[in-house]
């Protein structure tokens, strides 16, 4: 068994690889767009002398997911006559690409700072399964497809990297325990920090009742190209044993689970799941394979795979190899896999499952 690590930076995303490669992610938070304004909605009026309104925004990589939904919170908040001044909190893991982060909320012309003179961006560079925010201080949080990561990989997967395809039934327990515990211990600090009457909305992958994400075959083209290059020696069998995507797709009643019917947290903050949403999001590159773009289509899936997985893959790899030798040898995988979803690009179209879900604290 590979040793856990206490503090796992594996699931930062790559730098401009992910603010180029997130369309499948920028698709996937829109779920999330119209529990926004019922969540400010249910906002208590403030007292005259509060302080600025703190808004969170959950595994933010470098921003680009997060202008949008930003926006549509600081507009419900200006509906309600809660104006500003008010404060954003990027959080993510501390080796986030935090200085992309501010490139794109400094200058993207889709900032929510446009027209916006009393919105100040910070950041927290600590992970949502710790305490970011003082008590009763959050007005909302935003989070979208980052809670299914979790806080650190509970340990190698024999036969595939996603926990999900594996048929190894220890695997998936110690996965499952994971994301219950982690789960628990992210109710368990916004119990805290939220405002009484305040939300957070979250969007995120989804695992069906039948078990399945809506990925499977896209994914199984990369267990495929991590299998060859495992039968030429090009990974080790530990490495690939190793190679894993550490996160846990939660089902509808993974969510529900810790709410019973309220979530009590350990301070005695209470929590209510008050909607509670699920979709499919369409392949956003079908209209490529609709166009017979076989190798674009195929250069785009790749790219959504590697923007997400390489820092773990890259992490998980024999340290003895230097950095030249793991890029090479995760390069020829990529390539591999590339390969594979041009071969099959219409039997791996995805259709992702996705939850939203909005919190409210109640005590
Ligand atoms: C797929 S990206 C999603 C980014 C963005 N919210 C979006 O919708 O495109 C997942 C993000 O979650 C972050 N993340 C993973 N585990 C985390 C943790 N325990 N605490 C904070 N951020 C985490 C990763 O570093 C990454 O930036």
């Amino acid at each position: 068994m590979v040793p856990e690590s206490s503090r796992d930076d594996a699931g930062v995303m790559l730098g401009g690889a992910y603010r180029a490669d997130s369309t499948t992610q920028y698709e996937a938070a829109a779920i999330g767009y119209p529990l926004i304004e019922d969540a400010v909605g249910a906002l208590p009026s403030p007292d005259s002398g509060d302080g600025p309104v703190v808004i969170a925004d959950f595994g933010a990589a470098q921003g680009t997911n997060s202008l949008q939904p930003i926006s549509l919170a600081l507009d419900s908040l200006s509906a309600r006559e809660l104006s500003p001044p008010a404060v954003v909190v990027h959080t993510d893991l501390p080796g986030n690409d935090f200085a992309g982060l501010f490139d794109t909320v400094d200058r993207s012309t889709d900032s929510y700072l446009v027209d916006r003179p009393d919105v100040f961006p910070l950041v927290a560079g600590r992970s949502f399964y710790e305490r970011i925010f003082p008590a009763d201080t959050l007005a909302f949080g935003w989070s979208s497809s980052s809670l299914h990561w979790l806080s650190t990989a509970p340990g190698p997967i024999p036969d595939h990297f996603f926990v999900h395809q594996s048929h190894d039934s220890s695997s998936r327990i110690a996965y499952a325990a994971r994301s219950t515990s982690d789960w628990t211990t992210f109710l368990d600090h916004r119990s805290v920090e939220l405002q009484v009457g305040a939300g957070v909305v979250i969007v995120d992958v989804l695992r069906g009742n039948d078990g399945l994400v809506g990925s499977e075959a896209l994914f199984d083209c990369l267990a495929e190209a991590l299998r060859a290059a495992l039968e030429q020696g090009v990974l080790s069998d530990s490495e690939y044993a190793r190679m894993v995507y550490p996160t846990w797709f939660r089902s509808v009643d993974d969510l529900h689970a810790p709410f019973d019917p309220v979530f009590t947290g350990r301070t005695g903050g209470q929590l209510d799941l008050v909607d509670l949403t699920t979709t499919v999001l369409a392949d956003p590159f079908g209209d490529l394979l609709a166009h017979n773009e076989t190798a674009e289509y195929a250069a785009k899936q790749t790219g959504f795979l590697r923007a997400f997985l390489a820092p773990s893959f890259a992490s998980q790899l024999d340290p003895g190899r230097d950095a030249a030798a793991k890029a090479r040898l995760l390069e020829r995988i990529w390539a591999g896999t590339r390969d594979l979803i041009a071969a099959h690009a219409t039997s791996v179209a995805p259709a992702y499952r996705l939850s939203a879900v909005r919190i409210t604290r109640t005590r």
